[in-house]
């Protein structure tokens, strides 16, 4: 599966949801969520994302954190598969690391 990782949270650009021919993303207030479930392995919202915060779930740590958060989320948080406006301020936070802890709520 494919999975999103630290680099969306706060950017939460959006891009990505359009391509995804399952609609498996979920969307949070500052992050999305694919649900590992639905996901198929497409590959194809990976080179969707400006920030390449969709990474292979063979990326994530060796504890399984990102899988974790995004299983967890996907499931409480409704689908997202339209576009949404950046946020204006999303450039602040691109290059931020550690984001999940510092702002997730
Ligand atoms: Fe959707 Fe394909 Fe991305 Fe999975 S890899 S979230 S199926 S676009
Ligand atoms: Fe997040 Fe990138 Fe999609 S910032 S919302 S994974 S386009």
């Amino acid at each position: 599966t494919f999975i999103v990782t630290d680099a969306c949270v706060k950017c939460k650009l959006t891009d990505c949801v359009i391509v995804c021919p399952v609609d498996c993303f979920y969307e949070g207030e500052n992050f999305l969520a694919i649900n590992p479930d639905e996901c198929i392995d497409c590959g194809v919202c990976v080179p969707e994302c400006p920030i390449d915060a969709i990474k292979p779930d063979t990326e994530d740590t060796p504890d399984g954190k990102w899988l974790a958060i995004n299983t967890e989320y996907s499931a409480k948080w409704p689908r997202i598969t339209k576009k949404k406006p950046h946020a204006p301020d999303w450039e602040l936070y691109k290059d931020q690391t550690g984001k999940f802890e510092a702002y997730f709520s």
